[in-house]
């Protein structure tokens, strides 16, 4: 009975707060889909999730704006054609919550020239477009610290190229809590479930990605018969030699594609004739080409139907911007609580 009654008179158990930033450069790809995507999708039901496309920090890259407008409405509606749920978790447009900026602004006092300068997303761009080492590019990890901060986030999904900028965002959050008080919570890497599927561009090079080869890439927007000629042209050889060979990381991704797509027949089939030497990869890609046009088709048309519905988008964007901008200002009147900014 004792029990009971404590059980019901503690506050209802608050759920963790989840957060992570989608670049809106380039098309979404597979890569996408089972390195992030579909792990969002899944931990909108257990999370107080928020998921944001990231306008700001493309700026620091991508100084033309004309494209990038498209590139966040066809973000969103690729989120939600994936299965990302509005109602659920908060998607909106870094752009939309302000209070970002203001946080960003109040880190940049504790951030250091020197650690900026060493980061080595930093050194990248900086080789890769030294003609624009804006202050922008410099503070790119206080700005993604302030995304997290913002909503106190605990939990942040993202790829190991992320992990340092996580670290950097732990260091200012524990900076700002030693000098002003603690106000934010230690944000940690996070991936739901153990098995994060790694794709690999069809041509073998590496992993799918946004920018390069587009020939071995499979977007979320390729139309049919785009995704059946890059499967066609994937990279394979004359076969296997010896049963049971090891495969070769190339042949090694059509079979986890093939076991994303296709029936668990399918791809026992494949295996086996794999294992005993008489695989004929020119059918296999035939029918994997098949089995994705059939896994894509209704995600592209789904996020065209979005895209195309302008009312819908704009509902869509100003019902994240509503909860964001909720916990984003009762976070900051913390902060300004905090480091004495009241008035
Ligand atoms: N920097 C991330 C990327 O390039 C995108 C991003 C911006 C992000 N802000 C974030 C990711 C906050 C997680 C949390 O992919």
């Amino acid at each position: 009975m004792l029990h009971r009654a404590l059980f019901l008179s503690s506050p209802p158990m608050q759920k963790e707060v989840v957060l992570s930033g989608i670049r809106p450069t380039g098309f979404l790809h597979l890569g996408n889909y089972f390195g992030a995507m579909r792990n969002y999708v899944r931990m909108q039901e257990e999370y107080n999730c928020y998921f944001f496309v990231a306008n700001w920090h493309s700026l620091t890259t991508h100084p033309d704006t004309k494209e990038l407008q498209n590139s966040v409405y066809r973000v969103i509606a690729e989120n939600v054609a994936c299965g990302l749920d509005p109602e659920k978790v908060a998607l909106y447009v870094q752009s939309d919550v302000p209070e970002i900026a203001e946080l960003y602004l109040y880190l940049n006092m504790l951030a250091y020239k020197g650690e900026l300068e060493k980061t080595t997303t930093f050194k990248e761009k900086v080789r890769l477009q030294p003609e624009n080492v804006n202050a922008g590019l410099l503070t790119y990890p206080v700005l993604m610290a302030a995304d997290i901060l913002i909503h106190r986030a605990v939990k942040v999904p993202v790829g190991k190229d992320q992990e340092q900028h996580l670290e950097m965002a732990r260091n200012f959050a524990e900076r700002f809590n030693h000098r002003y008080g603690e106000v934010f919570p230690a944000p940690q890497a996070f991936n739901f479930g153990s098995e994060l599927v790694k794709i690999m561009s069809l041509d073998g090079n590496g992993k799918m990605s946004k920018s390069e080869n587009q020939m071995a890439t499979i977007y979320l927007a390729d139309e049919d018969d785009a995704v059946r000629k890059k499967i066609m042209k994937a990279k394979t050889d004359s076969g296997p030699t010896e049963p049971n060979a090891v495969k070769p990381d190339y042949i090694e991704n059509l079979f986890t594609l093939m076991k994303i797509t296709s029936s668990a027949d399918t791809v026992a089939k494949f295996e086996h004739d794999f294992n005993n030497c008489v695989i004929r990869y020119g059918d296999m890609k035939k029918q994997l080409a098949e089995d994705m046009v059939n896994f894509i088709r209704p995600i592209r048309e789904k996020a065209a139907d979005i895209q195309n519905n302008k009312e819908l988008l704009a509902k869509i964007i100003q019902q994240g911007a509503e909860k964001a901008r909720a916990s984003a200002s009762a976070t900051l009147q913390q902060v300004r609580k905090a480091i004495n900014m009241n008035y």
